[in-house]
């Protein structure tokens, strides 16, 4: 059970400064333990996130009977393939992280035993229907009918591949069906409705896999073998947009971040902040297993408002609050539409990000698929005052940034919700201060 660790938090009394290495990206660790689960080999990971959302992926494929181990800044994991997975003494705890439970469900849709899947308070709420719904049409077997944790997979051993248009755009839900569709017998094809992050196919083409990608549809020939490769992880474009929007709305700052993950289906905050007057430039990029990254320069600026439609909503799913947040300093009315699934993150995030930015002082209003923020409005408190993450990392990273720029003592509840994907980030935050 995570304590609940109630933090100050530092307003700045002057402008960020100085250079700084975010950790590597959440995603992309995620999928280079499943990937160096599934395949055959040693597979060797370089600067692999420490934090509890992949230790939870690293526990699951242990119990599955994979090796994995860290030594220094190399993780390696000792694949045999899907088929040689073990049956799990233990029911499979997914703890918080959505990502490791969808992607697996994919992964583990066929084995020829039954397996517990199990989560936290926060992940037996969100939707898991989306994912099972095409599985079970593959021929995932259930237990009994559900859409949320938990959920009781049976034996199985035989998927035939799909054809199938995702009516939700999730990079999730993408991954697990093209995870399941290489153990399938027949070819799959996917389409997507807006594109998504695109980790899942750009490392299994590292592992030897050949996928025909045509603008939003992906096609897969079945049983194919991943073969153990050597990664190398950038750093997590979203944790790097805590320090951005920082720099962006504390005067006088100026922060480096080298190695940020450059992949272009996860920079729609970039873009929309350049279009509200950021100035960033994008860098020239190396490439790393397929991965561009570089190096980001971000310095104070005034925004302008601007208006955030569907289209734009993937390529910025996790960077939303944060966004809100940047609407709040900007000039004029700010519209996000498009966005309801952020109903379904770590907390109802129109509702958190609605209820906390406004008790500092911001005008927020929620919408069902979005927010209405006016700007720009200082952000203060009378009397001392307790701000809350709801136990979600992004909402308390956010809200640490919004108190840099908060007149009066904030102190934030749950503080320690940042584990999960970012724990040096007060660390890491202070650098910059100092
Ligand atoms: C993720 C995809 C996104 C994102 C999540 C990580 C991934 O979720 O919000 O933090 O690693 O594939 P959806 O696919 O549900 O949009």
């Amino acid at each position: 059970m995570r304590q609940t660790e109630t933090k100050k938090l530092k307003q700045a009394s002057h402008g960020l400064q100085g250079k700084l290495v975010v950790p590597g990206d959440k995603s992309i660790s995620h999928r280079a333990i499943m990937l160096g689960s599934l395949a055959q080999g040693t597979t060797t990971i370089k600067n692999i996130l420490q934090a509890e959302d992949v230790q939870t992926t690293m526990r699951i494929y242990r119990q599955l009977g994979v090796s994995i181990e860290t030594k220094g800044a190399v993780t390696r994991v000792v694949g045999k393939g899907a088929e040689n997975f073990q049956e799990p003494v233990e029911a499979l705890d997914f703890g918080n992280s959505g990502t490791t439970l969808r992607l697996s469900l994919g992964i583990l849709a066929c084995q020829p035993f039954a397996m517990q899947l199990i989560g936290d308070a926060s992940l037996s709420s969100r939707p898991m229907g989306r994912v099972l719904e095409p599985l079970k049409q593959m021929g995932l077997k259930l237990a009994q009918t559900t859409e949320r944790l938990p959920i009781a997979l049976q034996a199985n051993r035989q998927l035939e591949g799909i054809h199938y248009t995702m009516p939700i755009a999730s990079a999730q839900v993408k991954s697990a069906l093209i995870l399941a569709a290489l153990q399938a017998e027949t070819p799959s094809v996917i389409h997507e409705p807006i594109p998504t992050r695109d980790h899942t196919e750009k490392m299994l083409e590292a592992f030897g896999v050949t996928l025909q990608r045509q603008q939003q549809e992906i096609t897969i020939m079945p049983r194919q073998q991943l073969t153990a490769t050597q990664l190398e992880v950038p750093g997590d474009f979203s944790s790097a947009a805590f320090f951005i929007v920082a720099a962006l709305l504390v005067p006088d700052s100026m922060v480096i971040l080298p190695q940020v993950g450059l992949n272009p289906t996860r920079l729609g905050l970039l873009h929309i902040l350049n279009q509200m007057g950021a100035k960033i430039a994008l860098p020239d990029v190396a490439e790393q297993v397929g991965e561009p990254l570089g190096t980001l320069e971000v310095t104070s600026q005034n925004l302008q408002a601007t208006t955030i439609e569907a289209t734009e909503i993937p390529s910025m799913i996790d960077e939303i609050p944060l966004l809100v947040l940047a609407a709040t300093q900007a000039n004029g009315t700010t519209v996000i539409t498009g966005a309801s699934e952020l109903h379904h993150k770590e907390t109802d995030r129109i509702e958190t990000v609605t209820q906390e930015l406004n008790r500092l002082g911001a005008h927020v209003v929620a919408q069902a698929d979005g927010f209405v923020v006016e700007g720009p409005t200082p952000l203060q408190v009378e009397q001392p005052t307790v701000i809350n993450s709801h136990g979600d990392h992004r909402i308390g990273m956010m809200l640490a940034v919004a108190a840099l720029i908060t007149q009066g003592d904030v102190y934030l509840q749950d503080a320690d919700a940042v584990n999960i994907s970012y724990p040096q980030f007060f660390a890491d935050l202070d650098k910059l201060l100092n």
